[in-house]
């Protein structure tokens, strides 16, 4: 992970710690509706988000207490909005840096989950505010199994740090280190983004290995061999490259 020690760390500056609330993000959004402008950085955290939510309108479940459900405003004006994907990429790729940090060899799972060997232990949730044709703010909401090790049926393929690590891990440590390497790969992003897109293949699940998709009601055999413009996953399948987007694809994981 490179180090920026010219630009200070705007993430993470100031960190709102809630006990209890429905979604960190939905919070988020209420408050900059609702209330002065809040410093670009800023870090939502609740010990129990009770009504947490994923992609796709799934629920996010996290035990409270054990894990990190936290919510980070961000303001990248800079980005086109049709660029979207750009930040999805720093964001994943902060996550994977801080993981790896501590001794995890974790992938990415196209678009930002977040892969450990079959299992997810972690996941993005970006919901973006414009205005007009500009990007105004970036509400990233990230959920990261920390201590849990008891998850509810029929859940399956999951795992957290704990049982990776087979150690509790200090969450408080945990989340001083994800907003140090947010802060260095957002300021990355403002430069030009430089080798994000060449890092975030490399460190994607399944690139490059042929597996086994589900596409419609189809199961189809490809390799996933890039990602288009807009961020949407490239599939070789029988010598033709296709794009999907979230809603068209998925994994089927052994
Ligand atoms: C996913 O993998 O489906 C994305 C999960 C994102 C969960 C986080 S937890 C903090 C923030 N608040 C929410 O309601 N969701 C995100």
């Amino acid at each position: 992970m490179q180090n920026n020690t010219f630009s200070p760390l705007i993430v993470g500056q100031k960190i709102v710690a809630l006990q209890s609330v429905d979604s960190t993000n939905s919070y988020l959004r209420i408050e900059l509706a609702n209330s002065a402008p809040l410093a670009e950085g800023t870090v939502i955290m609740a010990e129990d988000q009770y009504a947490g939510r994923g992609q796709l309108n799934n629920n996010w479940h996290s035990q409270p207490g054990k894990n990190l459900t936290i919510s980070i405003l961000l303001n990248p004006s800079f980005l086109r909005p049709d660029y979207q994907f750009k930040l999805n990429i720093a964001i994943s790729l902060a996550i994977n840096d801080t993981l790896k940090d501590i001794g995890i060899n974790s992938k990415i799972k196209w678009p930002n989950d977040v892969y450990y060997n079959d299992n997810k232990i972690g996941g993005v949730l970006i919901e973006n505010i414009l205005s007009g044709q500009k990007w105004k703010h970036a509400i990233v909401g990230i959920g990261l199994n920390v201590n849990q090790t008891q998850f509810p049926l029929p859940v399956h393929n999951i795992s957290s740090i704990k049982e990776i690590l087979q150690q509790d891990y200090d969450k408080e440590r945990l989340l001083q280190q994800l907003c140090k390497a947010i802060d260095v790969r957002y300021s990355e992003l403002k430069k030009g983004a430089g080798k994000q897109l060449d890092e975030y293949l490399d460190n994607l699940f399944w690139f490059n290995e042929t597996h086994v998709f589900s596409i419609g009601k189809e199961k189809q055999e490809g390799k996933i061999v890039g990602l288009d413009q807009a961020g949407r996953l490239l599939i070789e399948i029988g010598g033709a490259t296709h794009s999907f987007n979230m809603k068209e694809v998925s994994f089927v994981i052994p």
